[in-house]
């Protein structure tokens, strides 16, 4: 299937950066450089940022995402935000499973999967993170921790429901690190992934997801990595909190 028929994301995950007055100022430098964008532009800012940033991205072509939610409608889990919560709020993405949250936060590959349903089943499209540590790569054990990552990350989940969910290929070693996937490597697990939710699913439905690569992506390797014909966006970390950084890659994306 042609590359360009798939729909090119490009989400800033702002981690827990920026308070209010910077996301301000970072949403309203951005709004202007991106509103010729020829991909999707979301950011997913931090919980207490997205009222702010929803109003903000109002009438521009920028989506707000949350960057996880949890799993039950509502009740006693204290500190906790649920899916239909971010959707009053007007927010339209979120992402689950990102692997900050699967290191410090002891969240499951089955976890993952209870939030990614919930979500969709409110009506949030999901940012669903895999990706293997370092040693999982130096092991040789990269294509089966993936491909177990999706599997569970997506079961029970219907066809109907894929349209939902982008994947995002995250390997831990290039997160943070300056050391990016080379886009051989990005491109290559990006493939697997794609395999993998052809033998779930069928060849149309792994044909039309959208998988992002994210770590260590900058202005100065987008267009290397997004020209792979398997990958199909970007999950940003630290370029995108410079709003020039960020809109170099939508740019790249947009080609
Ligand atoms: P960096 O772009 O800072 O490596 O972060 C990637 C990431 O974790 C996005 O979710």
């Amino acid at each position: 299937m042609n590359k360009s028929l798939r729909n090119a994301v490009i989400a800033g995950n702002w981690k827990m950066n920026n308070t209010r007055v910077e996301t301000t100022a970072l949403i309203n430098e951005l709004a202007p450089l991106v509103k010729g964008a020829d991909c999707e532009v979301v950011v997913c800012v931090p919980f207490t940022n997205l009222q702010t940033a929803v109003e903000l991205a109002k009438g521009t072509n920028i989506k707000v995402g949350a960057q996880n939610c949890h799993f039950e409608k509502n009740g006693a889990y204290t500190g906790e935000i649920s899916a239909d919560m971010l959707v009053e709020m007007g927010v339209e993405y979120v992402v689950i499973g990102h692997s900050e949250r699967r290191q410090y936060f002891a969240e499951t590959n089955v976890t993952v999967n209870k939030r990614t349903k919930a979500a969709i089943a409110s009506g949030l499209k999901v940012l669903l993170c895999v990706g293997e540590m370092l040693e999982d790569r130096e092991q040789g054990i990269t294509d089966e921790l993936v491909a177990l990552q999706t599997k569970i990350g997506l079961l029970d989940i219907d066809k109907a429901d894929l349209d939902k969910i982008i994947i995002a290929y995250e390997p831990v070693w290039a997160i943070g690190t300056g050391k990016t996937a080379t886009a051989e490597q990005a491109n290559e697990v990006c493939t697997m992934i794609r395999n993998t939710v052809a033998k779930i699913y069928d060849q149309a439905a792994a044909d039309a997801m959208t998988i992002q690569y994210g770590g260590s992506m900058n202005a100065a390797n987008a267009d290397e990595l997004l020209a792979k014909p398997d990958v199909d966006g970007g999950l940003i970390g630290g370029a995108s909190l410079k709003a020039a950084d960020f809109t170099a890659i939508i740019n790249a994306a947009s080609k």
